[in-house]
């Protein structure tokens, strides 16, 4: 049985081959099945941090979930899911479903086709032949998978997470209820947007009976490696991140702690904005006013009064209304992780329907993010270019141990 191919031992197993061990083995890869991170060899997390388990397979399994400090893949989905039922038990079954293909389809493998021909099969194909591509899925639960008008539909509202509300209302914003909140969030990214959409559409099948989707939402962003990539307004997007890239940094601005229940120690909260921006207006905006908007180079990303991308932000240069400008006056920091997305033409208008969905994580969204959108949100010079259209927040569990399911902690004891 060979697993890995001859020329490179450390090139990554495609799904064809997973398909074919499976077989030869005998383990019947069905959802039914269990312990694959046995049979993939899964190298364990070291030092609790997410490994890496080849070039293209990134592990379910760490201190932390992947996908949030995870390098950014090119593809996202964000997929929001309302709890049909009202039982635990049937809340845990589709965890545990859930939890076995999130092991499988990281690790680069599908479930079985199925041998009985009159029957769907179990997988729906598309990624057969196809690499893991550094899929990571990441769970977020919002207010009301806790407790909905009041009540305690799983009974597990005692184990909410401190700061997990709805985002408050803010100036200037004209939100779709039906593109905003959930029960349960998903957010999965790869590097092939096939494989991101393959998963997200099984996570959709297996939920079946069990929950709906309310919205999906997909988005993309591209640089060169090493580099940052520029939102659809061409601006470098994600530069201050790289002042809280090391260890402690992630300690003081993503992973929640302090006075959370256990299962939340070492996740963090996602807050999620949908933001239309008029891209047609801001292509006709010169190009000093489109750089005072942030207080930053267009070309280069530096801060005002600054040559290197990555220079300190120089408060005295910035212009009063700058977006660098308002986010650095809160004093706060967050960690961003957006994707801009493309939805055709606005058909009332004609303009194109284009913008970001911002994500951010952070371990206190009360008070990194929410005094941050609310100063942005009334003085911010991008308001003139943006409007946002959904809102979210999710609180984001604690990466999981082999042999737990995506929620057991809440769920269980
Ligand atoms: C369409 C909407 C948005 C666009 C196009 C946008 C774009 C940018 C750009 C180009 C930068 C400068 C480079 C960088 O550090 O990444 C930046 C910085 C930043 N943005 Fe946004 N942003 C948007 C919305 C938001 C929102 C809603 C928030 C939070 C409420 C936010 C928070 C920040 C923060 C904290 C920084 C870093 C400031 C610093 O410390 O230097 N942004 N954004």
């Amino acid at each position: 049985m060979e697993l890995e191919p001859k020329e490179n031992p450390k090139q990554s197993v495609s799904r064809r081959d997973f398909l074919k061990l499976s077989a030869i083995a005998g383990t019947g890869i069905t959802l039914g099945a269990a312990g694959m991170g046995a049979i993939m060899g899964i190298v364990k997390p070291e030092n609790g941090k997410v490994a890496a388990l080849s070039d293209d397979r990134i592990s379910l399994y760490g201190q932390h979930q992947a996908g949030i400090i995870t390098p950014q893949q090119t593809y996202m989905y964000l997929a929001s899911f309302h709890l049909t039922g009202n039982d635990r038990s049937s809340v845990i079954r589709l965890f545990r479903d859930w939890t076995k293909f999130c092991d499988l389809s990281t690790a680069g493998g599908t479930m079985k086709t199925g041998d009985n021909t009159l029957l769907p099969p179990n997988d729906t194909g598309e990624t057969l032949d196809l690499p893991a591509a550094r899929l990571t899925i990441t769970f977020g639960f919002g207010p009301t998978f806790f407790r909905e008008e009041g009540k305690d539909r799983f009974g597990i509202a005692a184990k909410a997470p401190r700061y997990l509300k709805d985002i408050p209302r803010m100036p200037r914003e004209n939100l779709d209820p039906s593109l905003s909140g959930g029960d349960v969030c998903i957010q999965v990214c790869a590097e092939d947007q096939q494989v991101a959409f393959h998963a997200v559409r099984n996570l959709i099948r297996l939920s079946t009976g069990y929950a709906t989707v309310n919205w999906l939402q997909e988005g993309f962003i591209s640089a060169t490696p090493g580099k940052t990539p520029r939102n659809l307004f061409g601006f470098k997007d994600g530069t201050a991140n790289s002042e809280h890239d090391n260890s402690a940094g992630y300690d003081d601005v993503v992973w929640a702690g302090e006075g959370e229940p256990d299962w939340m120690k070492g996740g963090s909260y996602l807050a999620y904005r949908k933001i239309r921006m008029l891209l047609e207006v801001w292509d006709r905006t010169s190009l000093k006013d489109q750089e005072d908007t942030f207080g930053r180079y267009k070309e280069s990303g530096a801060a005002y009064g600054r040559s290197g991308e990555f220079d300190a932000v120089d408060m005295s240069q910035q212009p009063g209304s700058a977006h660098v400008n308002l986010a650095k006056q809160t004093g706060q920091r967050i960690h961003r992780r957006a994707y801009s997305y493309t939805n055709g033409i606005d058909p009332r208008t004609g303009n194109v329907d284009a913008g970001l969905l911002f994500l951010s994580y952070q371990k206190n969204p009360e008070t990194q993010f929410i005094p941050m959108l609310r100063m942005m949100q009334s003085k911010d010079k991008l308001n003139e270019y943006t409007s946002h259209v959904a809102s979210a927040l999710f609180a984001c569990p604690r990466g999981l141990k082999e042999g737990q399911y995506i929620g057991q902690n809440i769920l269980e004891g």
